[in-house]
């Protein structure tokens, strides 16, 4: 299979990341035989500095010419601190998402045995957590009308949502759902907000279409504490956009890092796989990030193209490194190795380059002495 794949790297740690799912799927390239290339361009604070415009046009038109995207990270200190600036970083990537109409973002949220002990939560509450956030991505109060009073005392972000962008993502919820454990929970604030109410009556009116799915509707606050109490009753979380942002980190502490987890954003043209999260400036070159959200949304690209063996053996590589302590910073702050590291083992271990018991005592090599 070819495949052309437009490379995003952005800010902070996405360089370091996005190069180890860039391994790790030459790797598979070349195990099965498929071929991939890629394109990089720019976007973010990075883009900001070169061109002076978060999203440059090429950009778009490079990604719309490919068969998916890999995207890094966004954002820079010096935009965050300084709530005046005109032009940010993040708009290059709310801009890209609107302008590619990637509408779903999915983002699944699995625990690990092996990092069960650097979760916040007790073991027994761990076992068998398995649930997908589907978070609307191009529509609510991330895209409204916003405004700041003249004299600057007074702002303004509107909420909207139409029927339609409620019900295309719905559809989609819906039918993962029916792949999974057939329950799908609608988080909003309908005992608040008028969107949340569209939003229940549509998802209440899409449901007899899916009659094998169970629908459950929770507030958003509530969700924020089941989430924590009893993530194990979850299987498909619909929500709109901002519930979804602040609901899916939350629930990536619970796999014991932020930087484990992946995301793919679907919609009506390519597709776009990114971690979840964020440029994490401090770790900026240091090769000490963590690659594996990277190197997971690369597994659900390859799922995207159908791929399916190739991505569950990337996912095997990943559980692979957890389980022999093979572990970044975050996750084991005395014992860790880098970035690149653990890339190159993932890329070897999934291009069949690892043979019988690994010589750890070589790796020990790459190990960080730094205490
Ligand atoms: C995310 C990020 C973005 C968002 C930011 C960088 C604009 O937090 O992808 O979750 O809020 O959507
Ligand atoms: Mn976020």
């Amino acid at each position: 299979m070819k495949k052309n794949i437009a490379v995003i790297n952005g800010d902070g740690i996405g360089p370091e990341v996005t190069r180890q799912a860039i391994k790790v799927l030459d790797s598979i390239a070349e195990q099965f035989g498929h071929e991939f290339t890629y394109q990089h361009c720019l976007m973010g604070a990075v883009a900001i500095d070169a061109t002076g415009n978060p999203l440059p046009d090429e950009t778009i038109s490079t990604c719309l010419e490919s068969d998916a995207i890999l995207f890094g990270a966004i954002g820079h200190p010096k935009y965050d601190n300084d709530p005046t600036a005109k032009v940010r970083p993040e708009q290059g990537l709310l801009k890209l998402r609107k302008s590619l109409q990637l509408f779903a973002n999915i983002r699944p949220v699995n625990t690990y045995p092996a990092l069960h002990h650097l979760s916040p939560l007790k073991s027994k509450n761990l076992e068998s957590v398995d649930f997908v956030i589907f978070r609307e991505l191009t529509g609510g109060i991330y895209f409204g009308k916003k405004e700041t009073s003249e004299e600057g005392n007074r702002a303004i972000d509107e909420c909207s949502y139409t029927r339609p962008e409620i019900e295309r993502v719905a559809h989609l919820a819906f039918k993962y759902a029916q792949q999974r454990r057939k329950i799908l929970t609608l988080v909003d604030k309908a005992n608040v907000l008028e969107t949340s109410r569209l939003w229940r009556k549509v998802v209440q009116e899409i449901a007899p279409q899916y009659s094998d799915v169970k629908v459950d509707f929770l507030f958003v606050d509530n969700a924020a504490m089941q989430i924590i109490v009893n993530p194990k009753q979850f299987d498909v979380i619909l929500t709109e956009n901002m519930f979804g942002d602040i609901i899916s980190d939350e629930a990536s502490v619970i796999t014991g890092s932020l930087g484990l987890l992946p995301s793919a954003s679907v919609g009506n043209t390519v597709a776009l796989f990114e971690p979840i999260h964020g440029s994490y400036p401090q770790a900026a070159g240091k090769d000490i990030a963590n690659p594996l959200g990277s190197i997971l949304s690369a597994a659900m690209m390859l799922d995207h193209f159908g791929l399916t063996k190739e991505a569950s053996l990337v996912r095997e590589a990943v559980n692979w490194t957890l389980t022999n302590g093979f572990v970044t910073k975050d996750i084991d702050p005395v014992n860790f190795y880098f970035t690149s590291t653990i890339g190159e083992l993932i890329s070897d271990y999934a291009g069949d380059r690892i043979h019988d018991k690994v010589n750890k005592s070589n790796i020990e090599i790459r190990k960080s002495t730094i205490i």
